[in-house]
């Protein structure tokens, strides 16, 4: 018996989460034996390479997943809605990083770090869900701490970048900038935005800060904020964590940034947590303010890592910490995190080769 080999297909392979899954695929160990690519049908007959080839993207039409081991989806919810039922029929298992089914009881949300032994719960539905970008970065710093000390509520406000609504976001700031360093009009004035190009932001993202991601609810908070919540819960196994969320996007293009006071049941001193997340998958340690040395988006864009610094007590609360985390919102929080499930769910799926 020789070494198993997968078909896998990237569904969105032209975005920005999809061509960082495409990159992650091609350096990483999994026995891939053949990728397809779709994207829109904007983008159908476009060339991307894999390992030394050459692969057209196609749009997705009957039969397509047929012999396809594993689809890794990187389209918006919406577009994950019709394809994605189709995949699962056609005998793919869909690793899927839209928001569409990861509330869905019968659908692992998973992180390898914090439990990766849920992807065997793919058999449920044939699908597993990759969480939102900010909750994995979040959770991947917080679960080290709540197994040492159980967290009882966190207070969250992030920093997200524009890559966070994909390659529109990017192309926007770009467009916004350039225009308003061409007119030199700067900060202060609102940037022209030509009427046939599209803006994923109410308001001008090039030197502002934007409180609004997502949709509004009647509570006044967003449905990204809500993500964060019923996300964490899920992954933490922690229904009753107090979670208060204010989701802010940034005029940079890659990596996210998380202010996070967290309160505990049990007492838990600076120096434990620096130790407890020294020692976490996932986690790199940067804490030292007296060298300068914490995370910077500027510093990570491009790394796997999560990286937490700015570690100190909160004295307004009996057991307080707070910390400031970043991490590449398109690869651990999106692409990378993906791969990682493939990578989990690879011997449930590999078929045998003969030697
Ligand atoms: N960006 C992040 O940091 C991040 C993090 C975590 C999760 N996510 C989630 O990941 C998903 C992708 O995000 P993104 O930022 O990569 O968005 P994006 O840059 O806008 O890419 C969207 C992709 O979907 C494709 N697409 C559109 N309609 C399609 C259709 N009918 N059939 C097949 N493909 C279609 C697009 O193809 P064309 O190029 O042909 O239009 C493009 O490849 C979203 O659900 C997002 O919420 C994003």
């Amino acid at each position: 018996m020789g070494v198993g080999s997968l078909d896998v297909a990237i569904v969105g392979a032209t975005g920005a989460v999809g061509r960082e899954a495409l990159s992650i695929l091609e350096s990483s160990e999994l026995p891939v034996s053949r990728v397809k690519l779709f994207a829109s049908q904007f983008s159908r007959g476009t060339e991307l390479s894999f390992r030394g080839e050459v692969v057209r993207v196609e749009v997705v039409a009957p039969g397509c997943f047929r012999g396809v081991d594993v689809a890794i989806g990187t389209t918006s919810a919406e577009v994950a809605r019709s394809w994605v039922p189709q995949a699962v029929g056609e005998g793919a298992v869909v690793v899927d990083n839209s928001s569409a089914f990861r509330m869905e009881e019968d659908v692992p949300l998973v992180v390898p770090e914090i439990n990766r032994d849920a992807v065997a719960a793919f058999r449920r539905r044939g699908i597993i869900a990759n969480p939102n970008c900010s909750t994995i970065q979040l959770v991947v710093a917080l679960h080290p701490i709540h197994v040492a000390a159980g967290v009882s509520r966190i207070v969250v406000s992030t920093y997200q970048s524009t890559s966070g609504s994909g390659q529109q976001g990017m192309d926007t700031l770009s467009r916004e900038v350039l225009e308003l360093y061409r007119t030199g009009s700067g900060a202060g004035t609102p940037a022209p935005l030509p009427e046939e190009e599209e803006s994923p932001y109410p308001h001008q993202i090039a030197f502002n800060a934007l409180p609004h991601i997502g949709d509004f609810l009647p509570d006044g908070f967003t449905t990204e904020e809500w993500k964060m919540v019923d996300e964490s819960r899920k992954i933490l196994c922690a229904p009753d964590l107090r979670v208060c969320v204010t989701c802010v996007r940034v005029p940079w293009f890659a990596c996210h940034g998380l202010s996070v006071a967290i309160e505990t049941e049990r007492p838990i001193s600076v120096d434990e947590a620096r130790r407890v997340l020294a020692n976490a998958p996932g986690v790199v340690l940067e804490d030292e303010p007296e060298n300068q040395v914490y995370p910077m988006p500027f510093m990570h864009a491009g790394s796997d890592p999560v990286y937490v610094g700015r570690l100190r007590a909160d004295p307004t609360v009996p057991n307080g910490l707070v910390v400031w985390i970043v991490a590449d919102n398109l690869r651990k929080g999106a692409a990378l995190n993906a791969v990682q499930i493939v990578e989990a769910l690879a011997p449930y799926l590999s078929t045998p080769t003969s030697a």
